[in-house]
């Protein structure tokens, strides 16, 4: 499950995708998370930028 779903306050407007307002830097841990989707890569280029809506643990 996201960390925006699971209580965590972050800022977000939209919850899929298309605001880009949930985007997070990674500071350790990335290899826990699942490749992006080709729709979170379009608004995440950065590597270590992803969108706390979408990302999800291996
Ligand atoms: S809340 Fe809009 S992209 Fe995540």
């Amino acid at each position: 499950m996201p960390p925006l779903w699971q209580g965590i306050p972050l800022d977000h407007k939209c919850k899929k995708r298309t605001c880009g307002r949930c985007a997070v830097t990674l500071l350790a841990g990335a290899h826990f998370l699942a490749p992006k989707t080709r729709r979170e890569r379009e608004k995440t280029n950065q590597p270590m930028k992803r969108l706390a809506c979408q990302a999800r643990m291996k």
